[in-house]
């Protein structure tokens, strides 16, 4: 039975790296985040590196519809899920008496709500 992964923020950086080596192991893949230009840019460079099937789904993991969406496009096309990388993230770094609560707020939704919401 082949085996599949769903990566969200996977259109850069570690998310991209890891997704690398599971298209190389011979997964098939999701690949989330919100620049869908760059995500299908990934998809190409992941299938030529063998990639079974690779679905990409853009948006942001901040609202809950988009994180329903990469689940839902994920179960369609595979049934079944080995591996959830939960990768993006909005960075918390710096004085909190300088930290506006609206970057509170969508550093709350992206790393905690929405890996809660894909599990
Ligand atoms: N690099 C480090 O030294 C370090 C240290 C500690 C923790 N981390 C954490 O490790 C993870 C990956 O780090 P990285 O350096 O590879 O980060 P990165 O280069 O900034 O990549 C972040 C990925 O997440 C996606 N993303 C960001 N916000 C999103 C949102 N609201 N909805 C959907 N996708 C979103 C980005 O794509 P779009 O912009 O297109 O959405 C991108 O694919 C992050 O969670 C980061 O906070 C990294």
């Amino acid at each position: 039975m082949s085996r599949s992964a769903l990566i969200t923020g996977a259109s850069r950086g570690i998310g991209r790296g890891i997704a690398t080596r599971l298209a190389e192991a011979g997964y098939g893949l999701t690949l989330s985040a919100r620049d869908a230009e760059r995500l299908e840019v990934v998809a190409d460079e992941l299938r030529a590196a063998g990639a079974k099937e690779v679905v990409v789904v853009a948006g942001d993991l901040a609202d809950d519809a988009s994180a329903g969406r990469v689940v839902t496009a994920h179960a369609d096309t595979f049934g079944s899920l080995n591996a959830l990388v939960l990768n993006a993230g909005v960075g918390t770094a710096g004085p909190i008496g300088e930290f506006p609560m609206r970057r509170f707020a969508k550093s709350v939704d992206v790393n905690l709500r929405a890996p809660f919401s894909l599990l």
